[in-house]
């Protein structure tokens, strides 16, 4: 990609770009043949064979309509179904069946489905089921942007091409519809909450209520009697009887925020409502019992504390049947462009400005930031930018001064010039080499020659970047 610049959001029959198809079926000839008649009525399509080649589609490319096969050697048309309406709420979806079931297209219609298309398909009928399917996803857009409320954080998962990240997403899809205890660990404001709500959502439980504490934001004694709930007179202040948080997620699913930080004998409390899937209120004498999903996340090391003696190990074990890691954004850069126009409409819409992309310094500047505090980060950077820009494009002027001056991540080169392996192969020692005093080079010119600054860009000690010349230096007079 030669010209740096993001766009948010391309309009899907407005604006002069051709709408997007996506068509998933395995058979090929039928693929060609819905392929050649949408192109023939000047849409651009993109398809796939199986559920895993429509899933890159979806997660790597815009789509303003989708349709369907339901049988697929991987899966079925509802695991893309699933993608698509997490990527877009609103994209209409088409189901191609065989049968015309009417149980399958009841199915069909629960999970939020445009319309179904028997096969084979007739011309006429694809033709205007995709026009009707257009124009009402421009409408249902339209209608959105001029609500301008903020969606809710649960509809904003951005997927990206991260392969960690569509894993995870992978495994949600694949654990939600059992009750698997899920435990989320990864850094602060890498989509913890997100990815929780997601399990949720996921899950046969999405009817019933998604109950969240946050453990380390309340006291620990109040965290009992929120969690147990207590009957009248279990303690002073207790006048009536009131239903814990365990209690009202019967059904549903708990997530236990910062589990890290709950205290040692309300550990071992949850242990036993997880063993027994029963619990007794505080001051209570009869057992109650209980279904709930538990999902927990924490952005400390369980594992960890669990070697230290902070964490019991049992319920370590209890909570993470399913585990998962979130990686840090600066481990899933190749998703930063989709994040970055992702927050753009969302914030563009929000305080109804025209905002189209970033300027090409200002992405520069985004792509090379650490991120420590990850898509939080991000997005609050991108919300700042969006109120300051009065113009078309985020500029460095809207970017916060720290993101300005802060070190360049370690990525050496532009994407665009990533090395080639030759195919007869290379000496890697010398190519390494090669860079590692080209870049030194660099560092000294840009330092004026000052060792100190010189290291600094590098992130190395002075004494390091001496070492380094000094083997350089030998290296070159050594015959
Ligand atoms: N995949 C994603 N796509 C879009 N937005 C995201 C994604 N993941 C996180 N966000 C946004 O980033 C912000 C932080 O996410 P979230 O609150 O889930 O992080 P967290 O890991 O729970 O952080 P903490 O450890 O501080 O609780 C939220 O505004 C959320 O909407
Ligand atoms: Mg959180």
């Amino acid at each position: 990609m030669g010209h740096q610049t993001v766009w948010a959001e391309a309009s899907p029959g407005g604006g002069n770009m051709p709408a997007s198809i996506l068509v998933v079926d395995d058979e090929v000839t039928l693929r060609y043949f819905l392929e050649r008649s949408l192109r023939d009525q000047g849409y651009e399509t993109l398809s796939a064979g199986t559920v895993a080649d429509a899933l890159d589609l979806v997660y790597t490319r815009q789509i303003d309509c989708a349709l369907l096969d339901q049988h697929l050697p991987d899966g079925v048309g509802f695991d893309v179904l699933r993608a698509l309406k997490e990527v877009d709420a609103d994209l209409p979806i088409i189901v191609l069946t065989g049968y015309g079931s009417l149980d399958s297209v009841k199915t069909a219609f629960r999970y939020g489905v445009f319309d179904y298309l028997t096969k084979p398909p007739d011309l006429v009928e694809l033709k205007r089921l995709v026009g009707q399917a257009l124009q009402s996803v421009d409408m249902r857009r339209a209608v959105r942007r001029h609500q301008a409320a903020p969606s809710p954080p649960s509809a904003d998962l951005v997927m990206g091409r991260n392969r960690t990240m569509r894993e995870i997403v992978r495994l949600v899809q694949r654990v939600a519809v059992q009750s698997t205890n899920v435990l989320i660990q990864g850094e602060s404001g890498t989509g913890k909450d997100v990815v929780a709500n997601l399990v949720h959502r996921l899950s046969p439980r999405a009817e019933r209520k998604f109950v969240a504490i946050n453990c380390a934001a309340i006291p620990d004694h109040l965290l009992e009697s929120e969690l147990f709930g207590y009957e009248a007179g279990a303690f002073t202040g207790a006048r009536r009887q009131k239903k814990g948080l365990i209690e009202e997620a019967d059904k549903g699913t708990l997530f236990l925020d910062e589990i890290g930080a709950m205290r040692p004998d309300l550990q071992a409390k949850l242990l036993r409502v997880l063993e027994s899937r029963e619990f007794r209120r505080l001051g209570g004498t009869t057992d109650i019992r209980v279904d709930v999903r538990l999902v927990s996340a924490t952005n400390r090391d369980l594992q960890a504390a669990v070697a230290a003696g902070e964490f019991r190990e049992d319920l370590y074990w209890r909570l993470s049947v399913i585990p998962i890691h979130l990686p840090p954004l600066r481990e899933r850069l190749e998703d930063i462009d989709l994040l970055i126009a992702k927050f753009i409409s969302e914030f563009a819409r929000l305080f109804g400005k025209e905002i189209h992309g970033v300027a090409p310094e200002a992405l520069q500047a985004l792509h090379s930031h650490h991120w420590p505090g990850n898509i939080r980060e991000l997005r609050n950077v991108i919300e700042r930018a969006a109120i300051l820009c009065d113009g078309p494009e985020l500029t460095t002027a809207h970017l916060p001064s720290d993101l300005m001056t802060s070190p360049p991540r370690p990525q050496v080169v532009g994407r665009s010039d990533s090395p080639q392996l030759p195919p007869t192969g290379l000496d890697l020692k010398s190519v390494v080499a090669d860079l590692e005093l080209d870049l030194i080079h660099q560092a000294l010119e840009r330092a004026g020659g000052n060792q100190t600054l010189a290291a600094q860009l590098l992130h190395i000690s002075r004494d390091e970047l001496r070492y380094r010349l000094k083997k350089y230096n030998k290296a070159q007079s050594e015959p």
